[in-house]
C-alpha cells in the first residue's frame, strides 16, 4: 500500500503559505517552490541505501558512507513539474532528467499527453515524478503508467499540495508508488482545482496567466 509522507517542517509550510497567497508574483513563487523541492529532496531521499568507503582525510584513514548503486531519476510533468526539479537536482547533481507532457483538457479534466522522453536506463532508476498538483490524480496517474510501461519499477511521487481526491486514486491505482506532500488540502472544486490550493501552478510559475 503507497505510504504517504506529509512534510510539513515549518520551513515548508511557511514557505507554502507565502506562495498560496495571490498576490504573490512569478518570481517568488517559484523560488520558493525551489527552495521547498530541495528540502523536500532530503524526505524523499531519506532512505537510500549506504555503504561503507574507505578515503583518507589529511589526518588520517578512515570508512565513510556512500550512497550505494541506486541511480536517480527526475521526471517532471511538463509544464508546472519543472519547477520542482532544479530543488531536487541541488541535491542530486548526478541524477538524470526525463520528462512527460501532459495538459488537463479544460472540460473533461483527463490528461491528454504531448511529450516523453526519458534517460535511456530509466528503468534501471529509482524515479522522482515531480508535480506541484495531485488534484484529481490523473497526471500522476498517467505519468506513473507510463513509466512502468518502459520497464520502471522504483517510483516516488513528489507534489506539493494534494487534493484527497487525488491521493486516493494514486493509492488505488499505483499502490506500490509512495507519495510525498508538504499539504493535503480540502477537496476539489467544479473545476477540479484544489480548495484552498494555490491556484493553477503552471500559469504562476511562468506568468502565463
Ligand atoms: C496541472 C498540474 C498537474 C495537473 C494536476 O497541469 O501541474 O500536472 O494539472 O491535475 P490532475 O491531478 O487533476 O491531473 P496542467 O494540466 O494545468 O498543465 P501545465 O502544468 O502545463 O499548466
Ligand atoms: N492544476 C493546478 O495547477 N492547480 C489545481 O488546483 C489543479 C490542477
Amino acid at each position: 500500500m503507497t505510504r504517504l509522507h506529509v512534510i510539513n517542517h515549518p520551513m515548508i509550510q511557511h514557505k507554502l503559505t507565502i506562495m498560496r497567497k495571490k498576490e504573490t508574483g512569478s518570481k517568488d513563487f517559484r523560488q520558493l517552490l525551489d527552495e521547498i523541492s530541495m528540502l523536500m529532496g532530503y524526505e524523499v531521499t531519506r532512505d537510500l541505501p549506504l555503504e561503507d568507503v574507505r578515503i583518507e582525510t589529511p589526518v588520517s584513514k578512515m570508512t565513510g558512507k556512500e550512497i550505494s548503486g541506486r541511480k536517480l531519476a527526475i521526471v517532471p510533468i511538463l509544464r508546472a513539474g519543472l519547477g520542482m526539479m532544479t530543488g531536487l537536482q541541488t541535491l542530486v547533481p548526478v541524477a538524470k532528467v526525463g520528462h512527460i507532457g501532459l495538459y488537463r483538457d479544460e472540460k473533461t479534466h483527463n490528461p491528454v499527453v504531448y511529450y516523453c522522453k526519458l534517460p535511456l536506463d530509466i528503468q534501471e532508476r529509482l524515479v522522482i515524478v515531480t508535480d506541484p498538483m495531485l488534484a484529481t490524480g490523473g497526471s500522476s496517474c498517467d505519468a506513473i503508467r507510463m513509466l512502468k510501461e518502459r520497464g520502471c519499477r522504483n517510483i516516488r511521487l513528489m507534489c506539493l499540495v494534494g487534493a484527497p481526491e487525488g491521493i486516493e486514486r494514486v493509492q488505488k491505482e499505483h499502490p506500490d508508488v509512495d507519495i510525498y506532500l508538504a499539504a493535503v488540502d480540502d477537496h476539489l472544486n467544479e473545476n477540479a482545482y484544489i480548495v484552498p490550493g494555490l491556484g493553477d501552478a503552471g500559469d504562476r510559475i511562468f506568468g502565463t496567466k
